[in-house]
């Protein structure tokens, strides 16, 4: 159960290799993705209207997708076009999917795609920034979407699940504040005084601070649906202001999490982080990228656990802690707008 009338990462540019079509279930819909003769990225179906043929099986020819069995030409539109030796006209057209490129991600609305907003793709200070640099990647994860959400916008994990990386014990020493700005949820921990854990000893060094000095630390999670969270993690000289210290005091940076289901009981989780230190540093990004590609495997092991335990043992109730809060709200927020589309359905099917 997740919103189908939203905007989720669908994919990365890069995944879409020329004259191989993508295929992709999302929200439980089988897709594929392909550039067409213009460039553009297209969504359709997944489905040759032929014999039912996977169309992700064929490939793109000049920038048509040509069906790997019979060779159907399918356009954009989700109409064929034509058919060695066949007359096409009767044929039924398949569903079409909304997509947009921004970002540096192709976005897919899994739902009515007449009423798919462009006006409504999230917007980020790092994106285009030169600012900023960002570097990423995708793990598939066997888990519900929530699970991840649950996971991200609470980072008391971080000293268990991350001990040798970003974990500390004053991460559970000091309590976390959430609150809601409609339908976003902040969560957020302030640790003042104190040493900075491996990570950000690396990304102090990196940044040209002196990583044995005593820093303030902070985490601001921001979750707004469908399942978008941005963290806000740094650490500044102690002292000098914190989250809001002047950029040469600190070492700042947001940790950029997609998380897009496939369908009940999995995700693709596109990960990344965005920094604003050192934005030309190629080889930066590539180290942080490899640390965070490590931390988050991490976290896939735990999730992937959980989901089983949770699929052996359903009738089982878990508590709901403070720690907890800030998922807490986020499926609050995400129930709401599922039965929100389910009545709208209901309504349209009466
Ligand atoms: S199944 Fe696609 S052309 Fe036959
Ligand atoms: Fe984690």
């Amino acid at each position: 159960m997740f919103p189908m009338n939203a905007w989720y990462v669908a994919c990365t540019p890069d995944e879409l290799v020329e004259g191989r079509p993508l295929g992709r279930r999302i929200c439980g819909e089988r897709m594929v993705f392909y550039r067409n003769a213009q460039g553009e990225v297209c969504a359709l179906e997944d489905f040759c209207p032929h014999r039912g043929a996977p169309l992700s099986l064929g490939r793109v020819c000049q920038g048509e997708l040509v069906c790997g069995y019979h060779g159907l030409v399918m356009g954009c539109d989700g109409r064929t076009l034509s058919m060695p030796g066949q007359r096409v006209e009767r044929f039924a057209p398949i569903r079409r999917f909304a997509v947009q490129e921004r970002h540096g991600f192709v976005w897919v609305w899994p739902g009515d795609a007449d009423r798919a907003d462009a006006a409504q793709l999230p917007d980020f200070e790092w994106s285009g920034n030169p600012e900023w640099a960002h570097g990423g990647g995708m793990y598939h994860i066997a888990c519900d979407y929530r699970l991840m959400i649950d996971n991200l916008m609470d980072l008391t994990h971080e000293t268990y699940v991350h001990a040798t990386s970003i974990g500390q014990s004053e991460i559970d020493e000091t309590p976390c504040e959430t609150h809601r700005e409609g339908d976003r949820v902040i969560t957020q921990r302030h640790m003042a005084g104190i040493q900075a854990p491996p990570f950000w000893q690396m990304a102090m060094r990196m940044n040209g601070m002196d990583p044995d000095q005593p820093v303030d630390r902070w985490q601001i999670c921001r979750f707004s649906p469908p399942s978008h969270v941005m963290i806000d993690v740094g650490v500044a000289l102690a002292g000098r202001g914190g989250f809001h210290a002047p950029l040469e005091a600190k070492t700042a940076a947001t940790v950029v999490d997609f998380i897009t289901p496939e369908a009940d009981g999995s995700i693709w989780y596109f990960w990344g982080m965005a920094r604003r230190f050192r934005p030309g540093d190629a080889e930066l990004t590539a180290r942080i990228r490899e640390g965070q590609g490590r931390i988050f495997a991490e976290d896939r092991e735990m999730l992937e656990r959980q989901q089983l335990n949770l699929q052996t043992w359903p009738q089982r109730r878990l508590m709901t802690l403070n720690i907890d809060a800030g998922g807490a709200h986020a499926r609050r927020i995400l129930d709401r707008l599922v039965a929100a589309e389910r009545g709208e359905a209901a309504a349209a099917a009466a």
